[in-house]
């Protein structure tokens, strides 16, 4: 190995431990690689309320009005969803999954200051944006039913939560940046994934969501960047057998998808 690998390799490996550090903890609280491991462990085992112990009465529907927008939005909030995925499509388990981009904690971290839109946005205003781009839908009226349903079950979700601090499994882990290569990507999804999203793409709406065509997200969708499909894909599928796949097969399926027809997005036709 010449040098200048050498140390392009030592580079690599530095943003591979950096980045799967900044996932074990929040960044801001991370003192030391220990405690960050603790909390990764913490989030791993955390384990959801029981949608059972919901009391009765008025809270306590929204709370599970909350529950079935998330698990069926084209049903419960139909209105303001233009194609066949549901929240808990991309938010794997009702939101509740650790690296699965779970809604626990999230309540409590909102308003934050967001990069792509370069400005502040409520906890309401980032769940519209889901709407929007990757439900392809619109707006929802901020005090609704759906709306204060979608708060109430992600605040009914996050009651054990420290209020200001992220929960340890949000979002997804960081992957090192690589280049995904969409012919190998077509080998691992007829081999891996197909069987359950279809030659089409088309999934079997409502139990297996459509990864591209007129019932899955548009082209404003996060999931429409391939770092970050690349990212869901590595930690959650395939569905019966998830982390099996490399980064670089994550990378490589995820271009694959990325490439095949998406709705293309315009804002002024989403509000
Ligand atoms: C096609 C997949 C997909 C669907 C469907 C979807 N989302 Fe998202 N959502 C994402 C992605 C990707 C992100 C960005 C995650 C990241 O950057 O870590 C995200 C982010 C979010 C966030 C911010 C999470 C955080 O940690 O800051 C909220 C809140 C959210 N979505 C709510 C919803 C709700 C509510 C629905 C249903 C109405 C929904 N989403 C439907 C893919 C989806
Ligand atoms: C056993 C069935 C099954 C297999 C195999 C499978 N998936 Fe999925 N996939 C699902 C289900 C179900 C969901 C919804 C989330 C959940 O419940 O885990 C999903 C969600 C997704 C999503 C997010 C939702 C969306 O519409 O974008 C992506 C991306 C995805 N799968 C990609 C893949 C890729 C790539 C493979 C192959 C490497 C794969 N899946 C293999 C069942 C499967």
């Amino acid at each position: 190995m010449n040098r200048t690998v050498a140390i392009r390799c030592s580079l690599i490996l530095c943003i591979v431990v950096a980045l799967g550090l900044a996932f074990l903890g929040d960044t801001r609280s991370l003192v030391a690689a220990q405690g960050a491991g603790a909390a990764a462990d913490a989030a791993k085992a955390w384990t959801p309320p029981d949608i059972a112990t919901v009391p009765a009465g008025p809270l306590g529907d929204s709370i599970r009005l909350g529950q079935q927008v998330f698990n069926d939005t084209p049903k419960y909030a139909a209105r303001y969803v233009g194609n066949k995925l549901s929240c808990t499509h991309c938010h794997v388990n009702g939101g509740t999954v650790a690296g699965g981009i779970p809604m626990v904690g999230l309540p409590g971290i909102f308003p934050m200051y967001r990069d792509r839109e370069k400005e502040v946005v409520t906890f309401e205003e980032r769940i519209e944006q889901c709407f929007q781009r990757s439900e392809n839908g619109h707006r929802v009226p901020n005090n609704g039913p759906e709306m204060t349903a979608l708060v109430a079950y992600s605040q009914w979700l996050s009651k054990d939560q420290v209020s200001g601090r992220a929960f340890p499994g949000r979002g997804m882990p960081p992957l090192p940046e690589l280049n995904g290569d969409k012919e190998r990507g077509a080998v691992i999804y007829v081999q891996q994934c197909q069987v359950c999203h279809g030659a089409n793409g088309a999934g079997k709406p409502p139990e297996i969501p459509a990864l591209w065509g007129p019932d899955s997200y548009n082209e404003g969708a996060g999931m429409y960047g391939i770092p970050k499909m690349a990212q869901f894909i590595r930690q959650n599928m395939p569905q019966t057998t998830p982390g099996t796949l490399t980064p670089q097969q994550a990378y490589d399926v995820a271009a694959y998808i990325h490439f095949m027809p998406h709705t293309p997005f315009d804002i002024k036709e989403h509000q």
